[in-house]
């Protein structure tokens, strides 16, 4: 099938990527052109495991291509897919301006019937409004339009796309469903949910909210088991053997980040204040993951003794979380900017997320950035665990014991052994063990 991707953002350029990899040909498009010339030489503007090597399989076998015009793609194609941002707008609910641009030039340059998917994060009724928008822009070509959320997580996103638990279609007619079925065929017509565009849009926020929920309750529970000393790595493991439970993200942390939990989480709160439906589960999730980042960073002051005035924390992990050099909500950033307001001098390192943290983290003067995290770590007082990479779990702690004055390392992801560091000679405090 001919496909166009509008928008080579990390949905867009992952999918537009499968998609090709599936047997479809495919022309993804994005108005900056130096990412285009990018792609065109076989570079990935974005951080995510394999993706090069899969871009070169699909340019090889030519079945994608890269354009700044959208006309010609348009006109091309069978089917679009719309794959722009969906950024928070000012008062939390969805910009949905890069959306509508985007329907309104494929309205304008269609000359026969194309189907219109919105892959992109787009609040439940979004469907209706395209629909009226490309009959008002172009009445005399056929539109029919659909939804189709994507699931896939930053960091696993090839995986993640290559084996679905399930792909969600939202149409309202059987040509679009006809359509979407033979895109997604190669993965098994099992593994497709149909729905109308409505509940397909809704059901990627209710998922997003769902999954932020659990990871927020798993966090709440170890607050309470540092009081009680009792074990939540066991508790969340008996927890999740429960198949109506499961034991996915159940990881304790110092909360959830990245640019989709806490963005759909606005948005969804802000869709149910205005049909006046109270989503307090969601509400409190969220300021609890708040609460919990800046707490957190206090954690760190208390086993410093209270005052990390002039003190040196290495701060492992800038990143939302780990295999991305994405830092939007990261806990990461929030708690470099918490100590370094308190006078720390943060050595911070990560294995990805440095260009983009120095940006972030620009005003602050006490903060240097370490490519080596045994750099970062000379000399410390603390360590700080902040990003779940898996190279922090298998840190050399006789190597590090050369390195630092003090021996302390809190773990904000529970990626060491409790045993190993403290036979070590480390102090070690982490996610649901003692409090200082
Ligand atoms: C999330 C969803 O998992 C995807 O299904 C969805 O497609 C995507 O949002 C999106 O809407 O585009 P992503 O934000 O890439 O994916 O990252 P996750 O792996 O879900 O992690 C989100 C945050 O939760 C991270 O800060 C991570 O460290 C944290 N987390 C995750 C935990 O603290 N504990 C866990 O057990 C799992």
């Amino acid at each position: 099938m001919k496909i166009t991707i509008i928008g080579s953002g990390y949905v867009g350029l992952v999918s537009g990527i499968c998609l090709a990899k599936i047997g479809h040909e495919v022309v993804c498009v994005d108005k900056l052109a130096d990412k285009i010339f990018k792609l065109e030489l076989g570079e990935i503007p974005i951080f995510e495991p394999n993706l090069k090597e899969l871009l070169k399989e699909v340019v090889d076998a030519k079945r994608i291509s890269f354009s700044t015009s959208l006309q010609e793609a348009i006109e091309a194609c069978d089917v679009v897919f719309i794959a722009v941002g969906t950024p928070q707008g000012e008062d939390g609910s969805a910009d949905l301006s890069y959306v509508f641009d985007a329907v309104k030039q494929i309205a304008q340059f269609s000359k026969n019937r194309k189907l219109i998917i919105t892959k992109s994060t787009v609040p439940a009724g979004t469907g209706f409004e395209i629909k009226k928008l490309v009959k008002k822009i172009n009445p005399n070509v056929e539109f029919l339009v659909a939804s189709n959320p994507e699931f896939l997580r930053e960091g696993s996103a090839i995986y993640d796309f290559m084996n679905p638990d399930r792909i969600v279609i939202g149409i309202e007619d059987e040509k679009s469903e006809e359509i979407l079925r033979e895109i997604y065929g190669y993965f098994g017509q099992e593994k497709i949910v149909v729905s109308d565009i409505i509940t397909a849009e809704l059901i990627k926020y209710a998922a997003n909210s769902f999954l932020a929920s659990k990871i927020t309750f798993i966090n709440e529970m170890a607050n309470l088991c540092e009081k009680l000393g009792a074990d939540v790595k066991k508790l969340a493991f008996a927890i999740g053997l429960d198949e109506r439970i499961g034991g996915k993200f159940l990881n304790v942390g110092p909360g959830f980040g990245g640019s989709c939990f806490p963005k759909d989480i606005l948005a969804i709160l802000n869709i149910a204040k205005e049909n006046g439906v109270d989503l307090s589960v969601i509400e409190a999730a969220k300021n609890s993951n708040d609460k919990r980042k800046v707490e957190m960073a206090q954690r760190a002051i208390d086993v410093l003794g209270g005052n990390v005035e002039g003190k040196k924390i290495a701060l492992l992990g800038l990143a939302f979380k780990g295999n991305t050099d994405d830092i939007r909500y990261s806990p990461a950033i929030v708690i470099a900017k918490e100590l370094l307001k308190k006078g720390a001098i943060v050595n911070a390192h990560d294995f990805e997320a440095i260009e983009n943290s120095r940006l972030e983290l620009e005003g602050f003067s006490n903060i240097t950035f370490f490519e080596d995290y045994l750099q970062a770590i000379l000399e410390c007082d603390l360590i700080v665990i902040a990003t779940e990479w898996k190279e922090y779990g298998k840190i050399d702690l006789e190597e590090v014991k050369k390195l630092t004055k003090s021996r302390k390392i809190l773990d904000l992801r529970n990626l060491l052994d409790e045993k190993k560091v403290e036979n070590a000679g480390f102090e070690y405090f982490y996610i649901g063990g003692k409090l200082v």
